[in-house]
């Protein structure tokens, strides 16, 4: 074995012109917190030194690995920074591919390295990996964030062998992981059931966590996880990794605990019924695999990752955001002008900045009536708006609110104009029957006809409605029968889709780069860093009973700021106003209610509570997020969000438990706060004629609050309080 290496590191000689006999080099990338530090070593084999809390001294980093006494790693490469198949490798691999020579053989070794400060605060390590035998290189690509301990890792792949490489494999990342135990929280859900976690100790062998639906990727999964090390997370205690890929369609991640006890974390785009032949000189850029590590629990780790969002991903993250109302579930399909006339009334009587639009204004020959027909022909239907959307912006400034619209312009109904006429641009087998997914098909964006289609529905909206303000990007259908009309290769169609629709709205934005747009994917099935570039915020689920959101956004929070939290009041849950509102205020408000059918009692407290929210959104959206009570660990829940400067703060409380006597028993022991200073609370957002009752005339230090705590007196006749406090 030894000799075989030898003789490959000859060619590699030629190939990276680099020293045989070169020292060990420690190549550290280092955050706040924590260091990844990579080892190249003599032979030029790039590894995972150790990924943890960082050391004073870079020198001690080689000290590391006589600390452990762990079994013999037989290949060498186990703790492989980029796990290359078919040479000495026994592993999960990060990349596996056919050379032009119809060899299945890769070794990547290191040759060169750069790092770069890309300022405020990020920094850019690449490093260069070559194969000695053949002419096939990767570069891996580290971004790292100082201030919030997080990292981008990607990878480019190419090569200059005589004809093409066929890629079966290509993942982002590859992390190596030391501990005694490794404990998975993962996400699983359906329509109306999204985000659901499961925590479990993770066992030898690979759990996968994956998507094959091509669109909505995320419905049944998303990317997003954490692993504990050695024990559990608590929200306050432990070591936890978080990680997710930027990426909205098929992603893969496999979670490998192997031989030597050590967690690999292998994650990338699904190479499901997905080989990639690469041209030779062409890139093959993968999408960002995201992780952070805190050592102080779950909830530092949710602070650093949405610090992280506002500050570098989510569009416009640092920015306003509109309150709305919605017309889906007050009309559904069922309206005209004047019915829209007059929510566009009650939209300025609620007090909102927004009316949006939804489904049902489109199509003619086929009128989008109901979900059945329509989906394509993006032209106002005739008989509902005779005078077109135009008229409709007008009224919406006429009452000096904005307005919005929604679209899914990625999706045909095989009942429409659109599929008589361009049949080839849908999805679809040739040979096989039509399957639908709520009577629709998906449009194959990874034909560039059908992406200035796509480009030309939203651009024909701005040049018609110039004042348009706002956007719902619905995609409702997954991807069945995966066929594309217009590929050669159909082995690129799901990745090709991806990057149409990359483009598409790449497009869209380089032309409105801050028109807000919401990323819905009926319900919450398409929410990821990928998308969120492109997207000022995104919609969790269709389920807006807000005893269900309590515990959805609880766990999209872990991921996810409050500003891309879009939330609607609505007629869902059984609960009353003030906690649908209540619940809503957590992330960005908006409604979807018939304003009319509210009691007076109601239309003033959502009145007063709109008022109120704008006066404490930027907290909210910006503040420091806090989980105090859990609702999946008792009957209440309560989540504080906090100001920078530790001055003001808004805490939301529920009972989540309608047996009898249950309630706010003990307090609730606050986060965040100054320990030295004095405070006052208050309730806020209080029900028409209902008195609080907390003793608002106390102050209480910081040190009390987080010490001992505060009680929200909640109890079967106080299900939903709020709560400001502030420092005197
Ligand atoms: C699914 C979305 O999640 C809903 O909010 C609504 O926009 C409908 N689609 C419209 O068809």
């Amino acid at each position: 074995m030894r000799f075989a290496l030898k003789g490959l590191w000859t060619l590699a000689i030629s190939i990276a012109s680099v020293a045989v006999f070169a020292q060990e080099q420690i190549i550290p990338v280092t955050t706040a917190e924590n260091s990844m530090v990579l080892k190249v070593d003599q032979q030029k084999n790039l590894s995972i030194l150790y990924y943890g809390r960082k050391l004073g001294n870079n020198n001690e980093y080689g000290l590391i690995p006589q600390a452990y006494k762990q079994t013999s790693d037989y290949t060498e490469v186990a703790d492989a920074a980029y796990t290359a198949s078919g040479s000495r490798n026994l592993l999960e691999p990060a990349i596996t591919v056919t050379h032009a020579d119809g060899n299945n053989s890769l070794d990547l070794r290191y040759v060169q390295h750069e790092q770069k400060d890309l300022g405020n605060g990020v920094s850019q390590l690449s490093i260069l990996l070559k194969d000695p035998v053949y002419n096939f290189q990767v570069t891996l690509f580290y971004k790292s964030y100082f201030k919030q301990d997080v990292i981008e890792q990607w990878a480019v792949i190419r090569h200059a062998e005589k004809s093409n490489v066929l890629l079966h494999k290509y993942a982002s990342a590859n992390l190596h992981i030391k501990a005694k135990s490794f404990w998975l929280t993962q996400y699983h859900g359906d329509w109306a059931k999204e985000m659901q976690p499961e925590t479990s100790k993770l066992t030898h062998g690979i759990k996968t966590l994956d998507s094959k639906l091509g669109t909505r990727a995320n419905l049944f999964q998303p990317s997003v996880f954490m692993v504990s090390l050695d024990k559990p997370s608590t929200e306050d205690e432990g070591t936890v990794l978080y990680g997710a890929l930027e990426y909205s369609g098929n992603f893969k991640t496999d979670l490998e605990l192997d031989y030597q006890n050590n967690l690999r974390i292998i994650s990338g785009i699904n190479n499901y019924a997905s080989a990639y032949t690469l041209k030779p000189n062409e890139d093959f850029v993968t999408p960002g695999f995201l992780y952070t590590l805190s050592h102080e629990g779950k909830g530092s780790a949710s602070r650093r990752l949405q610090d992280w969002a506002r500050n570098y991903k989510v569009l416009d993250g640092k920015k306003d955001r509109l309150t709305l109302l919605n017309n889906w579930e007050a009309t559904y399909f069922d309206f005209d002008e004047n019915k829209l006339k007059e929510l566009i009334k009650d939209t300025r009587k609620l007090g909102v900045d927004l009316f949006l639009l939804d489904d049902g204004w489109f199509a003619n020959k086929y009128p989008r009536n109901g979900d059945v027909a329509g989906l394509g022909d993006w032209a106002p239907n005739k008989k509902k708006l005779p005078n077109g959307i135009g008229t409709l912006v007008k009224e919406a400034a006429n009452n000096q609110v904005k307005f919005g619209i929604w679209i899914e312009p990625e999706m045909v109904n095989p009942k429409s104009e659109l599929y008589e006429q361009h049949p080839d641009w849908v999805i679809k087998q040739p040979l096989r029957a039509e399957h639908y997914f709520r009577n629709q098909l998906v449009l194959d964006l990874s034909n560039p006809k059908v992406q200035d289609f796509v480009f030309k529905v939203v651009d024909d909206l701005f040049a018609k409605n110039g004042e348009l303000a706002y956007i719902k990007w619905d995609c409702n259908a997954v991807i069945y029968n995966a066929h594309s009309a217009y590929l050669k290769n159909q082995s690129h169609f799901y990745i090709e889709y991806m990057r149409g629709l990359y483009n598409v709205l790449k497009r869209i934005r380089s032309k409105y780069p801050t028109v807000p747009m919401m990323l819905c994917s009926g319900g919450g099935g398409r929410v990821d860093y990928g998308a969120l570039e492109y997207f000022t915020e995104f919609w969790p689920s269709d389920n807006t009973d807000p005893l269900e959101r309590i515990f959805m956004q609880w766990e999209y929070s872990y991921f996810y700021p409050a500003i891309a939290s879009a939330n609607h009041v609505t007629d869902w849950g059984k609960q009353p106003i003030k906690f649908r509102t209540d619940v809503a205020m957590m992330g960005k408000l908006g409604f979807d209610i018939v304003v009319n059918h509210l009691s007076e009692k109601d239309l003033q407290y959502c009145q007063d509570a709109i008022k109120q929210y704008n006066s404490f959104k930027d907290i909210v959206w910006f503040g420091q997020q806090y989980r105090l009570a859990n609702p999946a660990e008792g009957d209440i829940a309560s989540m504080a969000y906090i100001n920078e400067e530790k001055s003001k703060g808004v805490i939301f409380n529920y009972l989540v438990n309608n047996r009898y006597g249950s309630g706010s028993i003990y307090p609730v022991r606050l986060k965040g706060l100054d320990r030295a200073a004095k405070y006052r609370i208050t309730e806020i957002c209080l029900y028409p004629g209902s008195k609080t009752s907390i003793d608002e005339s106390k102050s209480y230090s910081g040190e009390f609050l987080m010490t001992i705590g505060f009680n929200p007196v909640l109890n079967a006749q106080r299900t939903s309080v709020v709560l400001m406090i502030e420092k005197i």
